[in-house]
């Protein structure tokens, strides 16, 4: 059965059935939770086909068999950095942030601050997390530490090397440009790094949600898994919030996107704050 954009069919390097479809929704749901929706057929055609080039495969069948067999996961990888979506921002739903600075402020007598950033992408949510414990410290060596992890590998590089775009930087206002980050000059015109210092609050560690192991020990203060949920399905979702719990610090919060709601988890968390969670005791 042939998928419905016949017309592109006809102009397209490979074809591209539904079955092919359904196979790498199968896959990608099974490797990585991501519930891959009807309408993604197009982005998945053009996303894998570069992924068909670089194999040499001659059709999505001979791929995906290769991907079967791939005991080594060397082509799991690239399936995976290029199905996943990675769009992220500096202080992206910007309202988490003082949340987060008012609710470490109770441990700047004591203890350190342990964060995790758990779908960190290029680096931009772990590096605002940075940035705003040094502001809440007021000091580049707060006693923090930040877990920053994602599945793909490919943006856990960009994150780790700290470089951007001046563009990424326009939503910041120019003192904590100046504060955080170095602008480059000559080749690197263009482009800003982050200081060290903010970089050497960061561990960034490839981590996949789904693993039943999580090589990582608590308590976190706060667990960021912002925009990530939303391409789990909701027995997905629940599997990984119970996970969370035992992660977090009794007065532990969960970091939420935007559009992501837990009523089908509310023996687990509740809210107290606009997409900010708690554990429920028991
Ligand atoms: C849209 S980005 C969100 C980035 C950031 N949290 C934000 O809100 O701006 C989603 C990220 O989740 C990651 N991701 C998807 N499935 C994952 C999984 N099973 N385990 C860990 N990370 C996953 C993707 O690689 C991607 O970088």
């Amino acid at each position: 059965m042939n998928v419905r954009i016949s017309s592109e069919q006809n102009t397209r390097e490979y074809a591209f059935s539904a079955h092919d479809f359904e196979c790498v929704k199968k896959m990608i749901y099974a490797r990585a939770g991501i519930a891959l929706a009807e309408n993604r057929q197009e982005m998945v055609y053009t996303r894998l086909s570069r992924r068909l080039r670089a194999t040499g495969s001659t059709s999505f069948r001979e791929y995906l068999k290769r991907l079967e067999e791939d005991d080594e996961n060397l082509e799991w990888e690239f399936f995976i950095n290029v199905l996943t979506t990675n769009l992220t921002a500096f202080f992206r739903e910007a309202h988490h942030f003082p949340i987060l600075a008012e609710h470490v402020k109770k441990y700047q007598s004591g203890r350190s601050v342990k964060l995790w950033c758990s779908a960190a992408s290029t680096g931009e949510e772990a590096y605002s997390l940075a940035m705003t414990m040094m502001e809440a410290f007021d000091s580049l060596k707060p006693p923090v530490r930040i877990l920053a992890t994602d599945i793909a590998t490919n943006v856990l590089a960009t994150a780790r090397e700290g470089i951007y775009p001046l563009e990424k930087l326009e939503s910041m206002p120019t003192e904590r440009i100046r504060r955080f980050f170095l602008k480059g000059k000559n080749s690197a015109a263009g482009y800003a790094r982050v200081r060290p210092e903010l970089r050497n609050l960061i561990t960034f560690r490839q981590l996949n949600l789904l693993d039943s192991n999580w090589p990582m020990y608590g308590p976190f203060d706060a667990i960021f898994c912002r925009n990530v949920m939303i391409y789990f399905d909701k027995p997905t979702q629940y599997q990984v919030l119970q996970k969370f719990i035992p992660l977090l610090d009794r007065h532990g919060l969960i970091f939420m996107g935007h559009s992501e709601v837990f009523h089908h988890a509310s023996d687990l968390v509740k809210l107290v704050g606009k997409t900010v969670y708690e554990p429920v005791t028991q």
